[in-house]
């Protein structure tokens, strides 16, 4: 229990979502007929608890960078509603949402991508903290960049260095320190171990939970790997065609998946154990044919384990 005043809202969400949807196309050609609309996020709803980490899987082009994208306000939603810290925040303006983009960060996949090969790995650490004048001076900044290389488990000496001079996993952690430069307290992270090697996977999933335990951050963590999902995530979130399927705690999801989907995912895992692995059956599920209605709506099935039914 903690020791919280009685009136204050016990596990208030941090971050809240509801009826979100992100449509693209639809509009008019200048000749002949519409560009066919995609619902990449369709009436998605669900919230993050401070501290906790929500997996969210689900195939290739089920809205998951979406959902992260519009969550952020990188892009603007075509419905719904994001509230953090029980504002809301849909909709503000640049200079609105400059406090807030302090607060939310993203990390991607590729952290090649992300980094500016021009810039030395310290440069790019120490430019959120410029852009938002809080590097101070020039030996605080220093002594700033040096601390988040530590704590990404990076020496401090490579502060010089260039991206070219890393590798994949090193990125990764440059990538992840900058994102918490600004002290943030809500990281999407879309795919962040994805490109890296296997071995280097487990070391960057271990990073992102000791910094939770030390920074107290709170994850949406986008993957296609179930058995990190599994190992990291409080609760998961199932997306098929830009909605929520089935939302629950993670072992619920993992122990007692309800929807036929879900069930397919989850069949796809290979077992560590031979005898288990040679008899493992994967399930299969024809997408087109099992599209959810509409009409479909989460219906609990479970504590805090949701199935999309009509
Ligand atoms: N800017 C855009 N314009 C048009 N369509 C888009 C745009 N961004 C995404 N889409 C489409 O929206 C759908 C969802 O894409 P999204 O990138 O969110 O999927 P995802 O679940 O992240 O997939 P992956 O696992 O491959 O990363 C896809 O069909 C994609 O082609
Ligand atoms: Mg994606």
């Amino acid at each position: 229990m903690t020791d919280a005043p009685m009136d204050a809202p016990m596990n208030a969400p941090l971050v809240s979502v509801s009826r979100l949807s992100k449509h693209y196309g639809g509009e008019r050609r200048l000749i002949g007929g519409t560009v066919p609309l995609l619902k990449a996020v369709n009436n998605v709803s669900f919230d993050i608890a401070p501290g906790e980490t929500l997996g969210l899987v689900g195939e290739s082009g089920s809205g998951k960078s979406t959902t992260g994208r519009v969550l952020l306000q990188l892009e603007a939603p075509t419905d719904g509603d994001i509230l953090y810290k029980g504002e809301n925040i849909t909709g503000l303006s640049k200079p609105a949402l400059k406090s807030y983009r302090r607060d939310m960060q993203i990390i991607f996949q590729d952290p090649y991508a992300s980094l500016n090969p021009r810039m030395t790995v310290g440069e790019f650490v120490a430019e959120p903290l410029d852009v938002h004048g809080l590097a101070g001076s020039r030996s605080e900044r220093q002594d700033r960049v040096a601390s988040l290389f530590s704590k990404v488990g990076l020496d401090p000496s490579f502060m010089k260095r260039y991206p070219h001079e890393f590798s994949g996993g090193q990125r990764q952690r440059v990538s992840i320190a900058r994102a918490i430069a600004l002290n943030p307290a809500f990281i999407v992270a879309d795919e962040p171990i994805t490109a890296l090697d296997v071995s280097i996977q487990a070391q960057i999933v271990n990073l992102f939970q000791d910094l939770q335990d030390e920074l107290g951050l709170t994850y949406l963590f986008i993957a296609h790997d179930l058995s990190m999902i599994r190992y990291l995530c409080h609760r998961v979130a199932v997306m098929l065609r830009g909605r929520i399927v089935e939302i629950g705690p993670c072992e619920a999801i993992f122990e007692n998946p309800q929807h036929p989907y879900t069930r397919a995912l989850l069949s796809a895992i290979p077992v560590p154990d031979p005898d288990i692995e040679r008899n493992r059956r994967p399930i299969a599920f024809d997408v087109n044919a099992n599209l959810p209605p509409e009409e479909a709506v989460l219906r609990p099935v479970g504590h805090g384990h949701f199935v999309l039914g009509v």
